[in-house]
């Protein structure tokens, strides 16, 4: 392990290979691309110290790079221990000055040193995939707390903790929720999430999909995303659900809706993605058929009950690269995919470049927000401001080449009237 005071990462010598999946990515990121010319030439960033912990991808590569290119110190470090790809982090330390604390496969002690590595840049503002290292900055590391004007937030269940925090009044600087844009989530949580779990899947089990039942528990974004493609696989799909609407949505899409006790008894794979607890528990893995298997995209892995199964189990083996095989009393098999973590992040690559690039463009934009506002905001989560959204769809749409209408005059007026009917 190449390690150093200013970084931790598995093998500097994977830097070329590393760099040339780099440039792979950002091939499919023209937007980023075009926020990090301008802020190579503005320099919005400059002086500006960030703490990053995201998974460490060549996307998120590209991003460090258009940080740098706007004049900030950059840290980085995991968001999950088995999200970091090796070559990406190594190549960002060689050819891009940016400290890199992150190694695939790192122990919970490590991953938490790590998050300690990144912040001990002192940032003005951190970004985050999950919350971890805000949480960390608010409870080991209060006296850099100072220093910070502000932070993003990658995901829903960052978020959610964020808002927790704010509303126990304990939040001590503003957050930029880019998960609220739309060109996040209506993209990265559906169809990234619904093409990226579906990969992780395949390359862990190589199973056949098509005439399966395969269970997607949580209708939310990330479900929509995953039951359109595995329906598109030829999966017979079913949802389970606790809140009526999104149960109702799936119900009119055409998915059958059933309550887990139930689709534990059919289900032939099952991915959770509700960002809750114990969504799979043992009285579940009690009624699973033989050969079941089970996995996790939403953001912790907690959402599978290990802990339970484990117990359950006589004995446990790995069978394959990420597939665990627990082996219950009465002789059935049930496989764990990943350790229950993010089977898109641990077994594939994560979303492909092409959703990252309006992802990320979130980010690099809500840091420069936050750096521009700094004295106008409270300690509170902020939604990416409207005019960031709709600018990122547009040089998006402008990149693939796609043109739309321009409202008319008159269609102005209507629209801000109320007189004119049938
Ligand atoms: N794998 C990835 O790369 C990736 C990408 C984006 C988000 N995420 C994570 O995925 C999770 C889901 O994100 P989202 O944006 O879809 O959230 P969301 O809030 O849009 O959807 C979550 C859904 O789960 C449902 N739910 C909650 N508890 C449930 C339970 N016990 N059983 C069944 N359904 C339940 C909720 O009612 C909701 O409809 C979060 O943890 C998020 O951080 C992962």
């Amino acid at each position: 392990m190449a390690r150093g005071r200013s970084f931790d990462v598995r093998d500097l010598r994977l830097a070329r290979a590393g760099r040339d999946r780099i440039e792979w990515a950002k091939k499919e990121m023209p937007v980023l691309r075009s926020i990090g010319k301008r802020f190579a030439k503005e320099k919005p960033l400059k002086g500006a110290r960030v703490s990053a912990c995201l998974h460490v991808t060549t996307e998120t590569a590209a991003l460090m790079q258009v940080l740098a290119a706007g004049g900030a110190k950059v840290a980085l470090c995991a968001s999950n221990p088995l999200s970091t790809q090796d070559d990406a982090a190594a190549a960002l330390v060689a050819n891009d000055g940016i400290f890199v604390y992150a190694t695939k496969g790192e122990n919970r002690k490590t991953y938490y040193t790590h998050i300690l590595q990144a912040l001990s840049l002192k940032p003005h503002v951190t970004m985050d995939d999950g919350a971890d290292l805000v949480s960390v900055i608010h409870t080991k590391r209060k006296e850099y707390l100072k220093h910070v004007v502000g932070g993003t937030e990658e995901t829903t269940t960052g978020v959610i903790r964020l808002r927790a925090m704010a509303e126990k009044g304990v939040l001590r600087y503003p957050i930029v929720a880019v998960n609220e844009a739309k060109t996040k989530h209506l993209f990265d949580n559906r169809y990234g999430t619904g093409q990226s779990t579906i990969d992780g899947i395949l390359r862990a089990t190589n199973r056949l999909l098509a005439g399966s039942c395969f269970v997607v528990a949580g209708y939310g974004w990330c479900g929509r995303g995953l039951a359109m493609r595995a329906r598109g696989m030829g999966a017979r799909v079913l949802i389970t659900e606790v809140d009526p609407l999104p149960a109702l949505e799936a119900v009119m899409d055409g998915f059958e809706v059933a309550p887990m006790s139930e689709a534990a008894v059919r289900g032939d794979v099952f991915c959770t993605l509700t960002g809750n607890i114990q969504v799979l528990r043992g009285e579940h893995f009690r009624r699973m058929k033989d050969g079941a298997i089970v996995c996790n995209s939403g953001h912790f892995n907690v959402e599978i009950d290990i802990p339970a199964l484990a117990k359950m189990a006589r004995s446990v083996r790995t069978v394959r690269p990420f597939v665990e095989e627990y082996r219950m009393r009465d002789g059935r098999a049930i496989h764990v995919l990943a350790e229950g973590r993010l089977i898109n992040l641990a077994a594939a690559e994560g979303h492909p470049a092409t959703v990252m690039d309006m992802s990320f463009a979130n980010q690099a934009l809500g840091v420069e927000f936050l750096v521009r506002k700094r004295e106008a905001l409270a300690n509170k989560v902020y939604p990416i401001p409207e005019e960031i959204d709709r600018e990122i769809a547009r040089l998006k749409l402008a990149a693939i080449g796609t043109r739309i209408d321009r409202l008319t005059r008159d269609q102005k007026k209507y629209l801000a009237s109320w007189e004119m009917g049938t």
